[in-house]
């Protein structure tokens, strides 16, 4: 079977109140009509029809796949004529469904089963039930149960408005229905719109039939029109992928506390602590531990290691046994080999952290290779940059750098290399060297103390 998925995204979204379009406003990271575009390309033999008008220019820039097409509404005039703008891109023999770019997660699965009632030519509708179903479109069945129309809320009367069936606006049909029934809408309706759901009584007048079907779960029919609602949906998505990741035997602590915005892979028996959020592409080991607070972005961290609290990694490799934390922070081409430790208020950025390497307290580790068995002692810092370029420090095994001491780049400690405490190291120190560069102690006899006139 050919799809052609139609997905109206043209609205403007005025309850957001922002200049973004809203179908770009973000789920989980993600734009909703990019979550929507990859559920469609879930179907089989999909091209992708995709109506824009608000923002357009914004809204076409987000996929250039060659798989979609985009056509241009330039004035809302309704579901129908937004569906009209698309028709000459569809294909013969194809079967059309209807998506929409603020209704962002709808499963393909369901998808799927609407299509399936369109194999005898049937249209497929999906419909909910609604305890409140104020706003929506009303489905009406004839004494026999079958669906013979749809009725907005502004066009139907006391008795259609008790109707708890809605239309949630999803439908599939033969494109060849489809084109035969859009020109025939009218816009002498309430809203004085064309209704797309008026194909709804062309289908069952036409004798070709509505079969309705129902979603599994209502958040996937409920659609985004401000931000309350898309929080919410959020909330959804987010305890969607948590529930996911615990029965795959990740042990989230709380998951109503934790953020996955990307993807998340992980090996046995590791453990998020609350309030963390994975951004990009994050993999797990195994006996990861993570502890709360933390913030991981496009990292990979494995087998073994702790993440201790409020710690925060972006592009960093972390690599088995290491320990990190409270408060690290590992920046872009931070890789720490395996047993490595950084602790609390570390900076690190573009360096490498040998095997058994350790920097514990408060130090900014930039542009530096370290070998393994290093000793960073507390408040070091690597002076990588003179205000114009930026230098390398490089340090072989078993370095031993004493507290307070700054290592003017361009520089290299070789191995075993052993600088004192308190030092600022501008010259190379060969191997087994040690280095002092501080003023000399002088003690003083008899010093009298200022005093008060
Ligand atoms: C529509 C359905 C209603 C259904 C409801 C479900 C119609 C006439 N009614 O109503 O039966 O219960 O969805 O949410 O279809 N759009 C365009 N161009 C337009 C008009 C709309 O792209 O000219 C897009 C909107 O941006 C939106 C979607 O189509 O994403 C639905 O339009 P909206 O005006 O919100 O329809 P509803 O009144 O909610
Ligand atoms: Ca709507």
């Amino acid at each position: 079977m050919n799809v052609d998925v139609i997905i109206l995204a043209a609205g403007q979204g005025t309850r957001m109140r922002s200049a973004l379009p809203k179908v770009l406003h973000p789920i989980a990271g993600k734009p909703m009509l990019a979550h929507v575009i990859s559920t469609a390309r879930q179907l089989p033999n999909a091209q992708l029809n995709i109506v824009i008008g608000h923002g357009a220019d914004k809204v076409k820039a987000l996929d250039s796949g060659s798989d979609i097409q985009f056509s241009l509404q330039e004035e809302q005039l309704g579901t129908g004529h937004a569906v009209q703008q698309a028709v000459a891109n569809l294909r013969d023999n194809s079967t059309s469904i209807i998506l929409y770019g603020d209704v962002p997660l709808i499963h393909a699965s369901t998808l799927q089963k609407l299509l399936e009632q369109t194999a005898d030519g049937s249209m497929g509708l999906l419909t909910a039930i609604f305890d409140n179903p104020t706003g929506y479109g009303r489905i009406i069945r004839n004494d026999q149960g079958e669906v013979i129309a749809n009725v907005e809320q502004k066009d139907a009367n006391p008795e259609q408005l008790k109707v708890q069936e809605i239309n949630t606006g999803f439908m599939a049909l033969p494109t060849e229905r489809l084109k035969e029934w859009l020109p025939k809408l009218s816009n002498d309706n309430a809203q004085g719109e064309y209704y797309l759901t008026d194909l709804i009584a062309m289908a069952a007048d036409s004798g070709a039939g509505v079969k309705a079907v129902h979603a599994d779960d209502h958040s996937e029919v409920e659609g985004v029109n401000s931000r309350t609602q898309l929080i919410a949906l959020e909330r959804v998505y987010q305890s969607q992928q948590a529930a996911a990741l615990l029965a795959g035997g990740l042990a989230i602590m709380d998951p109503a506390r934790f953020d996955l915005r990307g993807s998340l892979s992980h090996g046995q028996d590791s453990t998020v602590d609350v309030n963390c959020v994975f951004e990009g592409s994050v993999e797990l080991g195994s006996n990861v531990s993570i502890g709360p607070n933390c913030v991981i972005s496009n990292s990979r961290i494995g087998d073994d290691v702790e993440i201790k609290a409020n710690s925060v990694l972006e592009d960093a490799v972390v690599e088995s046994n290491c320990v990190v934390g409270p408060f690290a922070r590992l920046r872009p081409g931070s890789v720490l080999k395996p047993g490595a430790k950084v602790g609390n208020f570390v900076e690190m950025k573009k360096s490498t952290l040998g095997a058994g390497s350790k920097v514990n307290h408060l130090s900014y580790v930039g542009d530096a290779v370290i070998g393994d068995n290093c000793n960073i002692g507390a408040g070091t810092i690597t002076c990588n940059y003179d205000g114009a370029n930026k230098f390398k420090t490089t340090l072989g095994d078993d370095v031993f750098v004493g507290s307070n001491s700054t290592l003017v780049a361009p520089l290299d400690i070789e191995t075993g290399g052993f600088v004192g405490a308190g030092s600022t190291i501008t010259r190379k120190i060969e191997t087994d060297q040690l280095a002092v560069g501080r003023g000399k102690q002088r003690n003083i006899d008899g010093w009298k103390r200022p005093s008060k006139d």
